[in-house]
């Protein structure tokens, strides 16, 4: 598509909208972090407060889950000597860009985006104007930094075709090839983490009921009887994924194993196939803690040093506008902007 080389680079963000889940972690986090490590790209990760805001937020709460975010994103390895760690309304260009994109989209884009129908609801005439313009700063997010790769769970595949459009109709629009036109980064058995309470929906903070959710800061005895308690069906485990097909509950199970153990589905099934939910519950259990209590044990030790935090995050917000304000300062010039 585009002839003009970027430097590998990834972004990816997380809206500090309330605790961290498996599926945030599964799903982005702990993928974060092998791209982080594996050395081939430039990493920015994001704490997205100014999406996070597109619905009520207390002010008070807010800072606490930006804090706390952060702190789960170094518990789990995001080093901030390997990546630039962020909060985004620390870095002004997000928004700037931000506000070209709104020129840039199209109204029928933002209409189709299953997202804002799932958050609007029936009440489309209510919600934020924020909340509709949502995926054009999601665009900045990642275009702000010619960033070419972005690990996501699949339910924000929609919103990153949307970047991709976003990106083409502005080189198309000023005959430029200035944005990369990005790729999703959306593999591994965990890009969607069901509910445990639900296998047809996804597991979410916004979701009423606890027992549906791991989250990040529950102690060993609580995800303990929440893996017990969760969800499941009569039969054995196959020893084959294709016998997962008709068994969402059982998938999801198999899945957040495969996830944590670092290890295909096919070899949790030749370990665990033929096994009774009785037994493999347990294991998934003792898996589940193992992997998340030194993360939740980390997080709360951060916690106890918010200045650090803050520290940490002004830090990367100084190293992210060496990033940003060039590339926002081009735009302005190809736009037409005056004193740009
Ligand atoms: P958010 O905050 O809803 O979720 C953050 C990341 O976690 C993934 N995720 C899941 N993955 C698997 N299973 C689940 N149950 C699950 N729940 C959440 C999400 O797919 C996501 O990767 N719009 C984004 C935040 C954002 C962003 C960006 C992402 C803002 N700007 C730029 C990438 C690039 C969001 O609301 O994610």
């Amino acid at each position: 598509m585009s002839d003009t080389s970027f430097t590998p680079r990834v972004f990816s963000g997380i809206q500090p909208s309330g605790g961290l889940t498996l599926g945030n972690y599964l799903g982005a986090i702990k993928r974060f972090v092998d791209m982080q490590n594996a050395g081939d790209f430039e990493t920015v990760y994001c704490m997205v407060d100014l999406h996070a805001i597109t619905v009520w937020q207390d002010p008070a709460a807010l800072r606490h889950n930006t804090r706390e975010l952060a702190a789960g994103f170094i518990a789990s390895g995001i080093s901030p000597d390997k990546s630039i760690l962020i909060n985004q309304s620390q870095v002004p260009e997000h928004a700037q860009l931000a506000w070209i994109f709104n020129c840039v989209a199209r109204m029928g884009w933002m209409q189709r985006m299953t997202q804002f129908k799932d958050k609007a609801g029936k009440n489309t005439q209510n919600v934020s104007l924020g909340l509709f313009g949502y995926p054009a700063l999601m665009a900045a997010d990642i275009l702000i930094y010619h960033a070419t790769h972005v690990p996501v769970g699949d339910d924000q595949k929609q919103h990153l075709e949307l970047t991709r459009d976003i990106a083409i109709k502005f080189n198309h629009d000023f005959g430029v090839d200035f944005f990369p036109v990005i790729e999703p980064v959306i593999e591994g058995a965990a890009t969607r983490v069901m509910s445990l309470r639900d296998g047809s929906k996804k597991m979410s903070k916004s979701d009423p009921s606890d027992a549906s959710r791991i989250n990040m800061t529950d102690d060993a005895d609580t995800i303990a009887k929440k893996i017990r308690k969760a969800k499941t069906d009569p039969d054995a485990l196959p020893s084959e994924a294709k016998g997962l097909e008709e068994r969402p509950e059982a998938r999801n199970l198999v899945n957040i194993y495969a996830a944590l153990a670092d290890i295909s589905v096919d070899q949790v099934l030749a370990d665990h196939g033929g096994a009774q939910f009785g037994s493999f519950k347990p294991a998934l259990a003792e898996l589940a803690v193992d992997k998340l209590s030194p993360i939740s044990k980390e997080m709360s030790r951060l916690m106890a040093d918010q200045a650090e935090i803050d520290r940490i995050l002004a830090q990367g917000a100084q190293q992210a506008r060496a990033l940003t304000a060039p590339i926002l300062k081009k735009t302005y010039e190809i736009v037409g902007m005056v004193g740009a």
